[in-house]
């Protein structure tokens, strides 16, 4: 994993750096000793984000954690023995498309019900550009063994049937959204953590992209709504946003956010990045209950010269002072906010930004209704996969419920710019208990709960059968 968080690191540091740039930041994988189907296929990689669960170097080997047991990513560089060195471009789209493997259906923490809709002049460059990444003969530490029933991978058949595809294609649509369709539904599979599951976990297609559960995080509505989506973002924003991870006082691209930034939205070209911003804007808005204060620039704090959120010793002084003016009573929410964010974030917000540590002066995790997403935030922590500077931590054991919410109504106000904040203790002990304990890693929660509706089906049949089978013994 150490080659790998390196190069992480140094995807974090373009990430900073990729804003100056007019197009995409150059690609690593690209060559020109490569053809240019070769080089064609690298860009379809990134746009498709396989490295995000396969790694930068195709070996594979991540968690994606059910309580089932963890469903490992797989080896798909070219070794014939690790790898998918034996596939036939045939068996790599019935892969990608079906989630059918040469000899076993895959568990579709591959999002093939996304990848259905690949077009197969895609799929073809892509198998090219695989044959040419470096094969790794090594099998990736672990191996994803599910105990029974969840072992029976044939039961997808059956998911597949209701939930492949996972989206159609809209009508009316001019030819820069058709291809940003192309890009978020099938290539980006941005809606995999966008769009909420239905009972059977396949996409809740009336709600599409209106936003979902993502483990600790939340995924929020990016349909155009005005009031709880990103109706109020221009086409521009969006694509600073996905480019840079950044929209200067109005989001920040966290998380698996920020994973999804890193590995493959930062490295489209501009036309691609507008062809997205383009689609979102022609999707249906959606209204949820969780609704976006629109932001207003005059409430938020002003940092206290222009170049301080770049001097670090200026900094340190300011927090200094800042702490002793806060007053005697280290219980109370500014004196809390300093002592237990300031550091990292600034005395007003505005953080380091040379350093990496995220302004979160009017974020727009700050200004939803519901508190959920910043509580979670400083209850959990953040393991950035995507930041070189140091996490975040989780603050559950040092602060108690009451100080949480503290914290985040001071945040939400003097930082958000809200008028008024009212998170409460109960609050922070409701979305702390709504989590499990361990908190593990659901990059797509969907798994979760669809083979938790296979196991509900397969123990009633095992109980019907157990009971015909007494039945019949007694008589
Ligand atoms: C969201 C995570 C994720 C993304 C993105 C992803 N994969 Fe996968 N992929 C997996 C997991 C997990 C498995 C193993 C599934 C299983 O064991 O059933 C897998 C399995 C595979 C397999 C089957 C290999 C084998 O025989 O075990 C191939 C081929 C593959 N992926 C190719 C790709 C390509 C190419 C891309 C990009 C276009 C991609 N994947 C993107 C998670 C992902
Ligand atoms: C792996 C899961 C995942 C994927 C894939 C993903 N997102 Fe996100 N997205 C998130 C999460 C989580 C956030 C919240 C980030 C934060 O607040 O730090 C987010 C935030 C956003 C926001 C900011 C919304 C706001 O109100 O602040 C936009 C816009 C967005 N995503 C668009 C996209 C697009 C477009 C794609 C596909 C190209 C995509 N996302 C793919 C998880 C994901
Ligand atoms: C050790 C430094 C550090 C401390 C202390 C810290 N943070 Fe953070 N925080 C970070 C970093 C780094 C990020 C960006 C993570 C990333 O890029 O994914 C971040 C991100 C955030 C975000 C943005 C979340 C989003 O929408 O993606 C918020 C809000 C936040 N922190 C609030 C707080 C609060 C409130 C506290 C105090 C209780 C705090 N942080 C303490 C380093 C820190």
């Amino acid at each position: 994993m150490k080659p790998f968080s390196v190069m992480l690191s140094m995807l974090a540091i373009g990430i900073t750096s990729s804003a100056a740039m007019a197009d995409g930041a150059s690609l690593p994988n690209v060559s020109p000793a490569n053809s240019d189907l070769v080089n064609r296929g690298a860009y379809i990689a990134r746009a498709a984000d396989c490295m995000a669960c396969h790694n930068e170097d195709y070996t594979g080997g991540n968690p994606i954690a059910t309580p089932m047991g963890d469903i490992y990513s797989t080896n798909i560089t070219p070794s014939k023995r690790y790898g998918i060195g034996k596939y036939t471009e045939k068996d790599f789209k019935n892969a990608l498309q079906k989630g059918r493997a040469p000899n076993h259906m895959l568990y579709p923490a591959m999002p093939y019900p996304s990848y259905n809709g690949m077009t197969d002049e895609d799929i073809s460059a892509l198998f090219a550009y695989m044959q040419t990444v470096p094969a790794v003969n090594n099998a990736p530490e672990h191996k994803t063994d599910l105990p029974f029933p969840f072992n029976i991978r044939s039961l997808m058949l059956g998911w597949n049937a209701i939930n492949v595809p996972s989206t159609t294609k809209r009508t009316g649509l001019n030819e820069t959204q058709q291809r940003g369709e192309y890009l978020v539904n099938n290539l980006e599979h941005c809606g995999t953590c966008h769009t909420p599951r239905n009972s059977t976990m396949g996409f809740d297609k009336g709600n599409y992209l209106s936003g979902a559960p993502l483990g600790n995080w939340h995924a929020p509505n990016i349909t155009p709504d005005k009031s709880s989506g990103i109706g109020s973002w221009s086409e521009k924003d969006i694509v600073t946003y996905l480019r840079t991870g950044q929209l200067d006082q109005r989001a920040y691209a966290g998380g698996p956010m920020g994973e999804a930034v890193a590995h493959s939205t930062r490295y489209l070209k501009d036309e691609d990045l507008g062809a997205i911003a383009s689609y979102l804007k022609a999707v249906p808005a959606i209204q949820t209950d969780d609704k976006v204060t629109e932001i207003d620039v005059a409430r938020l704090p002003r940092p206290i010269n222009m170049s301080i959120t770049h001097d670090l010793i200026a900094q340190k002084d300011y927090l200094a002072r800042a702490k002793t003016s806060a007053g005697s009573d280290s219980n109370s929410p500014k004196a809390l906010y300093l002592a237990a964010c300031g550091s990292c974030h600034g005395v007003s917000g505005y953080a380091q930004p040379d350093s990496g540590y995220a302004p979160i002066v009017g974020l727009s995790s700050i200004r939803r209704d519901k508190p959920d997403a910043l509580v979670n935030v400083i209850v959990y922590g953040i393991d950035s996969a995507s930041n070189t500077s140091p996490k975040m931590p989780g603050f559950s054991q040092d602060l108690n419920a009451e100080q949480i919410a503290g914290i985040a109504n001071y945040v939400r106000v003097n930082m958000g710019g809200l008028q008024d904040s009212k998170v409460s203790a109960a609050d922070v002990d409701r979305i702390m208990t709504a989590k499990p304990e361990q908190p593990f890693l659901i990059k797509y929660a969907g798994i979760l709960a669809w083979l938790g509706v296979i196991v509900a089906v397969l123990l009633l049949g095992l109980l019907v059968w157990w009971l015909m089978r007494r039945a019949s013994r007694s008589h």
